[in-house]
């Protein structure tokens, strides 16, 4: 979408919403309201995405085909269940920008990054270090330190937090990548948030993969904030491995089924060493219940288990939307509401917060984190009462997004209001 000067006033907003190709798709998704039945103004994708009002279509259709089918829904369901994750794997992988072969919707996030890490972190005595973000999400944090512990390293000397520089709370991409050329041959996995969910800092993954494949190291990216928020190019960036979460932008419901990329260049490596389980199994023989392990080519091989039919219903429903409107779209309102919010929180120039996020619209997604100097949680918490749902992370973060798919002009210019005045 085309966007003018940003003006203050509320006409602004209308005229926005008025002229926005994608204002529709609000009326898809289910948008909470408050007691008096007032609809919420959600700035909360960053963290649980609105439900898609097609969810239920797709959930009862495999509620009903178990009801009336049982095992045979396997089969004989309308969309049978034996290959059912597949049907999320075309519109997967053109919204990660990889192949359909690179990419497997299963499990949760924090699973898959850790049977990703039991492949591809494979530490020696001369390179056994992990590279993250100081302040990378907490599971995260555990699981690349349980990694390191699991190998019989310490921590201490196997992990590097990239830090900010001084009173800066973003990092420097040169900085990234000062650090991968002065300590690569020591670095065995680069293992970072594509968008850092406190800060909401998009890192340069393809400089990032670049440097770190250039110095020998295994690349790979935590999704979480990015997949649904971001455009991404996985397959032409080339980082080893991905991983991601289905219930923030995406939309596919609390602790809704992963994502996981596994780039081409592995795809036939059978030999390496993986967790393995039946549905990662040759396909074409899976059901001859063979007592060696044949991983199938491609993402799918590091599959464990059989998927969850119902928790992939919803998902289904969400990534037809994606299809629909586009990521490119998505992506042009996206940079469009998220310039107009702190356009307006930059009006009020108060000295109560700052906007932490970086300024750049190449460096940032949909989330601005504002940094409160005198308020906590409870504020947060009054503001939701209010019917403003952003969230607070510790020490001093308010964390809010507009979500091109279910967020107007009109929500962003209401929450700067209500904000402003609450703040001050
Ligand atoms: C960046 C990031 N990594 C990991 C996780 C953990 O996800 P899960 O509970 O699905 O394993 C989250 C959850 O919000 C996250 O934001």
């Amino acid at each position: 979408m085309s966007v003018p000067r940003f003006e203050p006033g509320q006409e602004f907003a209308v005229a926005m919403d008025q002229s926005d190709p994608l204002a529709h798709f609000r009326e898809r998704f289910c948008m909470p309201k408050i007691s008096g039945g007032e609809e919420c103004i959600y700035l909360c994708g960053h963290s649980l995405g609105l439900q898609p009002k097609s969810a239920r279509d797709f959930l009862e259709q495999e509620l009903r085909d178990w009801a009336d089918l049982g095992v045979e829904g396997h089969f004989h369901a309308k969309n049978p269940w034996m290959p059912y994750h597949r049907l999320l794997t075309e519109q997967t992988a053109a919204l990660v920008g990889a192949q359909p072969a690179e990419v497997v919707v299963m499990n949760s996030l924090t699973v898959n990054l850790h049977l990703m890490m039991a492949s591809f972190y494979r530490p020696t005595a001369a390179r056994h270090k992990i590279v993250i973000e100081r302040g990378a999400f907490p599971s995260d944090q555990y699981a690349v330190k349980s990694q390191i512990r699991f190998y019989g390293f310490d921590p201490e000397t196997s992990l590097i937090e990239l830090t900010p520089r001084e009173d800066e709370s973003c990092l420097q991409d040169e900085d990234i990548l000062a650090l991968i050329e002065r300590e690569g041959d020591s670095i065995a996995l680069i293992m970072m948030g594509g968008v850092n969910y406190s800060t909401g800092q998009v890192f340069d993954m393809a400089e990032i993969t670049s440097a770190g494949h250039r110095k020998g190291c295994v690349v790979a990216f935590d999704l979480a904030h990015a997949a649904g928020n971001i455009p991404l190019q996985l397959h032409d960036w080339g980082p080893d491995f991905a991983v991601w979460c289905s219930y923030k932008y995406l939309n596919g419901g609390p602790g809704c089924v992963a994502g996981c990329f596994v780039h081409e260049r592995h795809a036939q490596s059978s030999d390496l060493p993986r967790y393995a389980g039946w549905w990662g199994h040759e396909e074409k023989v899976r059901f001859q219940m063979e007592p060696e392990f044949r991983p199938m080519a491609g993402a799918e091989g590091w599959q464990l288990s059989n998927p969850p039919i119902l928790a992939l219903a919803p998902l289904r429903a969400s990534m037809d939307i994606f299809a629909e409107a586009g990521m490119d779209r998505l992506r042009a309102k996206s940079v469009a509401l998220t310039g107009y919010m702190e356009f307006l929180l930059r009006q009020g120039s108060s000295n109560k917060f700052s906007i932490v996020t970086p300024r750049e619209e190449n460096r940032r997604g949909a989330q601005l984190s504002l940094r409160l100097r005198h308020h906590g949680r409870a504020f947060c918490e009054k503001l939701a009462a209010d019917g403003i749902i952003g969230d607070w992370r510790e020490p001093d973060t308010f964390r809010v997004a507009a979500v091109p798919l279910y967020n107007s002009f009109e929500d962003v210019y209401r929450f700067v209001q209500r904000f402003a005045s609450a703040i001050s």
